[in-house]
């Protein structure tokens, strides 16, 4: 509860003018935010310019968990949801986890509860989002690894992991100027930019899954509903067998790929 008086109908006023949909709920998440009304006015004043809420809040609701998301890390998306969901449903029982392009390593949180790994590790190439992850990972005892894709992943695993969760970034390269401002200029691009079609990462993440997987052994990504095709020819080519699960709800499209056994 505030120990100040703000104007919420002016507050709701001037969020909404600022193009924020949900101007009722922001402002009273901003108002259990801040401090004072000093502080108030800094973060409705840093939400009108175009910070994304999550990065003022210093969360994200994800799952239904609050997800620490720090300045300039990717804000975990409502459709990842799906990703984790039919990544939960294709794992085994004390399956070995990793959470691939982790960001602020919400998926891993999420799995973290829904399974019983008996290994989760996540990892991730920008040091912003592997600080982020560890603050979110640390006190479960899930460590976070830096570096690029598979790279930092201890040896001991190549071969061993029976599900890999990978929401790499795939926004075809000419399609990062057209995104909200709010991802443009406040998330980090490489956890937008996904090459000429979008699936750049994402291809070499199949060829790394092909031989980081145990047989039997699962991999499960997100894409938008027009790559689906393509990248299921590339997932087929490194040796998985993809399907591809889609929710109109939550306008998502993920694939899951297994390696035969
Ligand atoms: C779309 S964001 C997703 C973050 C998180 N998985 C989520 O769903 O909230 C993609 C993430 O991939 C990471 N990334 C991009 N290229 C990478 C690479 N070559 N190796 C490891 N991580 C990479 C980015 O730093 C970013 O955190």
């Amino acid at each position: 509860m505030a120990s100040f008086h703000p104007d919420r109908p002016a507050l709701v006023q001037r969020l909404r003018a600022a193009g924020c949909v949900y101007a009722e709920d922001e402002a009273e998440l901003l108002i259990a935010a801040a401090r004072s009304a000093a502080d108030l006015t800094d973060l409705v004043d840093r939400r009108v310019a175009g910070r994304p809420l999550e990065h003022l809040l210093g969360w994200a609701e994800f799952c239904g968990l609050r997800v620490t998301v720090d300045p300039g890390v990717f804000v975990p998306r409502g459709r990842t949801a799906l990703l984790v969901s039919a990544a939960a449903a294709v794992a085994g029982p004390a399956p070995a986890v990793l959470d691939l392009c982790c960001g602020s390593g919400a998926a891993a949180l999420v799995l973290h509860g829904r399974l019983a790994p008996r290994w989760l590790a996540a990892a991730d190439l920008d040091p912003a989002a592997v600080a982020c992850a560890r603050r979110n990972l640390d006190p479960l005892g899930v460590p976070v690894y830096q570096g690029d894709l598979f790279a930092p992943v201890p040896a001991e695993w190549r071969g061993r992991l029976d599900l890999v969760v990978a929401n790499a970034p795939y926004v075809p390269s000419a399609a990062v100027a057209l995104l909200p401002a709010e991802a443009r200029l406040h998330e980090a691009p490489v956890a937008l930019d996904g090459g000429v079609d979008g699936l750049a990462v994402l291809r070499r993440v199949a060829i790394g899954a092909a031989e980081w997987l145990a047989p039997g052994g699962h991999l499960a990504v997100e894409v938008s509903a027009g790559q689906a095709e393509t990248l299921c020819a590339a997932l087929t080519e490194a040796g998985l067998v993809p399907t591809v699960v889609r929710d109109d709800d939550l306008d998502a499209t993920a694939v899951t790929a297994r390696r035969p056994a």
